[in-house]
């Protein structure tokens, strides 16, 4: 059938929507870490500590120090984009339908390896936001309880534009939009454990017609909820996929 692609037990129609959610799994084989694997960053820090608004009032150097030292860590030139990243890129100029990338990660790597379609959920390591004014920039150097917003040049109200536990994610109605209507919700390297993200799979199967794919290393915590499952590196499993999906 030339208007669709058949992928194990699913028939994709060639210009369906699709939808992508990725999670830490997918930078891990560049060289950054995941978060629940048992070498994973809260292995080595609490999360009540440095990723939630009462950390940051009760101790702010302790949180500008935890991602002034992942910001560093991803400017390192080793940190790349993998085949997992690029392959992504290439299904979204490729694929005769909408592909849109939503992105647990914080990292930088899905731009940089070309998407463009891309919702970064969890914000972004390499911005900046004042909490005096809201204005969000770039921001790619160390920074602390002096650091001056560019826009209303008051010090010491800047963070870093990531969204912390008990914070809204961003664009979540656009991303709910687009599970009711996509034909394919392929989730990439995220364990399923927290909430929003780990109930995309459930949004699409009682709100959208899509079929569902989990490409991951292990079974996640929501593996039984897929109509589809490749376990493996995503460096392998995900140009896999997308090569059986574009050919
Ligand atoms: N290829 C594919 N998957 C991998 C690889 C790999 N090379 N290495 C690890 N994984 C899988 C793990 O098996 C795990 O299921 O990636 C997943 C990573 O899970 P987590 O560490 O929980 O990361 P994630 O799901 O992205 O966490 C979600 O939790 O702490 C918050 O805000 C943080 O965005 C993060 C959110």
């Amino acid at each position: 059938m030339r208007g669709r692609v058949i992928i194990g037990r699913m028939t994709i129609a060639r210009n369906a929507d699709i939808v992508i959610l990725t999670g830490a799994g997918i930078s891990k084989e560049s060289g950054l870490s995941t978060f629940r694997d048992a070498d994973g960053i809260w292995s080595t820090v609490r999360i009540e500590d440095v990723a939630t608004p009462e950390a940051f009032a009760r101790d702010p150097d302790r949180v500008h120090d935890f991602y002034n030292e992942r910001r560093a860590g991803l400017q390192d030139p080793k940190i790349k984009p993998n085949a997992a990243h690029e392959a992504l890129a290439r299904l979204e100029a490729e694929w005769g339908g909408d592909v849109l990338l939503v992105t647990q990660n914080i990292d930088n790597l899905h731009a940089r390896a070309g998407s463009r379609n891309l919702v970064h959920m969890h914000g972004e390591m390499l911005k900046g936001r004042c909490e005096s004014c809201g204005f969000v920039c770039d921001w790619v150097e160390t920074m602390d309880r002096q650091s001056q917003c560019p826009h209303c040049e008051v010090d010491g109200h800047m963070r870093v534009h990531v969204v912390w536990f008990g914070e809204m994610p961003f664009e979540m109605d656009r991303i709910y939009e687009a599970l009711n209507k996509c034909g394919l919700f392929i989730s990439i390297g995220t364990s399923g454990n927290v909430y929003p993200a780990s109930g995309f799979v459930s949004q699409v199967r009682m709100h959208g017609t899509g079929r569902t794919v989990e490409l991951n290393l292990e079974p996640s915590e929501g593996i039984v909820l897929f109509d589809e499952a490749r376990h493996g590196p995503a460096t392998r499993i995900v140009p896999d996929f997308v090569n059986e999906l574009i050919g």
